[in-house]
């Protein structure tokens, strides 16, 4: 590396290109757009907003479509909103808890939750608020249905909740399913071409101009597979492999590497949210390069053993596997051999 070349700069925004940045032109996402503005619009007009439950595959823009709304509707109306990722806040106490002191609702720190959920019946009153729950099925399914079912009975309140699939809804209770009746609103997957268009539209924004080529943001997008998160990710850090090595052009190297990096902190953010056992199941498919399910099964048996951890049960274990393969952090095909015998690959 030449002494003036570890100064090239590749990123003129780093901003531009952290999960922090709020677009301000979201690309793609039209209909999505106008079904939530339709459904908060009773709001404008002092009436009770249409609740919506956003789902959707990682990536594919659920969380930036609901801040953009409301920012939009921000800008020429006053609505009340609270923003609550629930991973954070799990329980109808701490998301009560946590809106209060958003809303700076004050009193004694130490209340029932009848009390607060009371106390914020009563704030929200006969105007409209928006309250948007993310990730709301980082939630437990006895958990989720209490705070759908007493949330949803507020006048005046519209919840936006966002999650990763139409099923934890449809999991819901009846009696909580009837009460909260949402307007379900779909996020595919991107298309290839789509976050080409995101990118590029990221890139002239964040990067000095012709650092990066059509063609290379063309296999950033196929590389990230309608994930927008991801194709950003990949942008991001192969811009910092290029600037380390005192390049002014991303190629194909610069973004195998960024890949790499992208889809390793997309596998922690993912595990994050579940279970030890999940975590261990990966770890264990992770060290190997082909793994038979039953060589799984006997490998958990032991190092739980090993690690004095209390197995799950066998059909649990398939339940996990099927997990982690629908999070897209494991592939599970068919062994060519007799019975339901699967092999196991971490995915790259
Ligand atoms: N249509 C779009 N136009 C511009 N940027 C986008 C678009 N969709 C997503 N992004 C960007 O991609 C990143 C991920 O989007 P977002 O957080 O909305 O995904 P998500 O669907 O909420 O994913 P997750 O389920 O993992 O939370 C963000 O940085 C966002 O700015
Ligand atoms: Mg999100």
């Amino acid at each position: 590396m030449s002494p003036n070349s570890y100064h090239r700069r590749i990123v003129t925004d780093r901003e531009a290109l952290s999960e922090s940045y709020v677009p301000t032109i979201i690309l793609a996402r039209d209909s999505q757009i106008r079904e939530l503005t339709t459904c908060l619009s009773p709001a404008l007009e002092h009436k009770k907003p249409i609740h919506a439950w956003l789902y959707g595959p990682p990536g594919s823009g659920k969380t930036c479509v609901a801040r953009y709304v409301l920012s939009q509707i921000n800008q020429h109306h006053t609505l009340r909103h609270a923003y609550i990722n629930c991973w954070n806040y799990p329980t109808l106490y701490s998301i009560l808890d946590k809106v209060a002191q958003e809303i700076r609702l004050l009193g004694p720190e130490i209340q029932s939750t009848a009390v607060k959920l009371d106390k914020f019946r009563k704030a929200v009153g006969a105007k409209p608020f928006i309250l948007v729950l993310d990730e709301i099925d980082k939630v437990l399914p006895k958990e989720r249905n209490a705070i759908l079912y007493s949330l949803s009975g507020i006048p005046g309140l519209g919840l936006i909740c966002i999650a990763g699939n139409r099923q934890s809804f449809c999991i819901l209770e009846d009696r909580v399913k009837s009460r909260f009746n949402p307007k379900l609103i779909e996020f595919k997957p991107y298309s290839d071409k789509e976050l080409t268009v995101i990118c590029s539209l990221r890139g002239e924004l964040a990067l000095e101009a012709e650092a990066c080529s059509q063609g290379t943001l063309k296999e950033i997008s196929r590389l990230a597979e309608g994930d927008a998160r991801c194709a950003i990710q990949t942008l991001n850090i192969a811009c910092q492999y290029a600037e380390r090595e005192g390049s002014r052009l991303l190629v194909h190297t610069h973004v195998k590497q960024g890949w790499s990096r992208a889809c390793e902190l997309k596998a922690v953010y993912t595990l994050g949210a579940l279970s030890d056992h999940h975590k261990l199941l990966y770890e264990l498919v992770k060290g190997k390069t082909d793994l038979l399910s039953g060589d799984l099964w006997r490998l958990y048996l032991e190092t739980c053993r090993a690690r004095g951890m209390k197995p799950i049960a066998m059909r649990t274990f398939s339940v996990y596997m099927n997990r982690l393969i629908r999070e897209g952090l494991v592939t599970g095909k068919r062994a060519p051999i007799r019975g339901k015998v699967r092999i196991f690959k971490i995915r790259k």
